[in-house]
């Protein structure tokens, strides 16, 4: 049964503080209920083709919100991803089942065929809700962790000579090259170059933070790196992210992945990174090796459910 007090309505702009707070209050408790940050949330609101008012959706209790989810279109590959959180001391009260039909109805009127969501495997509940609604299990996805200030990472001390940084009015080149490298990847969708400005002029991002192989000086290969400047917390423990890792399919299998990889690691430690995180599909066999080879682990994992729409 569902507690009709709950409200369920689209989100507002002046609702952004509230939001911002009902992450704070859910990290405090220190619930894995999201694989969604706070930054992403923050960032994913701004994106170009992303109105936040018609496709993020709050579950509002005694003018507090205690829920949302965001319906965050992908046209171009005709689905929407899906991310949630929900206030742990809310839960069982039956508005995350309207939050979910209000997010597939909005899908429906996207017109769109797939919904995704990530949810992370240790939340059994969230794993039973959305199976509940229809959704089913598609993917498994690995957060992979590694210490650079561990001994056998001393060789990572210097960008290959083949590889150099963005430049700002080089994202087109960034299109291309991460366009052709996921062309085909499960879930992918290309970019356009409105969005990759939008990501580049981001306050933790920066053009120099992305590391480009070239052959001449044609990009064949790129590692997107981030550094948490936003987040106090992260920056404390020196973390880092590998975002994107791609190499042209006509170039792979050649030892630019792991140059470019290497040479990302070497600028996160230039940066005073200790600890580099990424996410990597479990069936993506030739990036996880890669990235094990290299000494990164298994940090935690997470799963996608799909729903077909009709
Ligand atoms: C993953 C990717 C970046 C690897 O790039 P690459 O240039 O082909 O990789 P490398 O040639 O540097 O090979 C790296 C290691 O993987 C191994 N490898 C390469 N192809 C492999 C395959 N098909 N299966 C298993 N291992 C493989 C290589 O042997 C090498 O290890 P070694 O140095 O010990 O010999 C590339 O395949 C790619 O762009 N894939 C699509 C985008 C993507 O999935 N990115 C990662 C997202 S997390």
């Amino acid at each position: 049964m569902s507690d009709p007090a709950y409200i369920i309505r689209n989100y507002r702009l002046e609702d952004f503080d509230k939001l911002v707070q009902l992450w704070v209050e859910v990290e405090k408790l220190r619930q894995a209920c999201s694989c969604t940050s706070l930054q992403d949330l923050v960032e994913g609101l701004g994106l170009p083709n992303h109105f936040p008012e018609k496709n993020l959706f709050v579950a509002e209790i005694g003018g507090n919100i205690v829920g949302y989810l965001d319906v965050m279109p992908e046209l171009n590959i005709r689905r929407v991803v899906l991310s949630c959180l929900l206030h742990p001391e809310h839960r069982r009260k039956g508005f995350a089942k309207r939050l979910i039909e209000r997010a597939v109805h909005r899908a429906r009127e996207l017109k769109v065929k797939i919904a995704h969501v990530n949810i992370p495997q240790e939340s059994a509940m969230d794993n039973r809700l959305f199976s509940e609604m229809g959704f089913r299990f598609v993917r498994h996805f690995l957060e992979l962790r590694m210490d650079l200030s561990e001994d056998h990472l001393l060789k990572i001390n210097q960008i290959a000579s083949t590889c150099r940084r963005l430049r700002r009015g080089e994202e087109d080149k960034l299109v291309q090259i991460q366009n052709r490298s996921f062309a085909n990847t499960w879930g992918y969708s290309p970019n356009i170059i409105e969005e990759i400005i939008y990501r580049t002029s981001l306050p933790n991002c920066s053009p120099e933070d992305i590391i480009l192989a070239c052959d001449a000086d044609k990009p064949i290969g790129y590692c997107w790196t981030k550094i948490n400047f936003g987040d106090k917390k992260a920056i404390s423990r020196g973390k880092g992210r590998i975002y994107m890792l791609g190499v042209d399919p006509d170039h792979r299998g050649k030892g630019v992945g792991k140059q470019v990889l290497l040479a990302s690691l070497s600028h996160l430690k230039s940066k005073g990174i200790r600890i580099v995180e990424l996410t990597v599909d479990s069936e993506n066999k030739t990036a996880c090796f890669l990235y094990r080879s290299l000494g990164f682990e298994v940090h935690t994992s997470s799963l996608w459910y799909e729903k077909v729409l009709n």
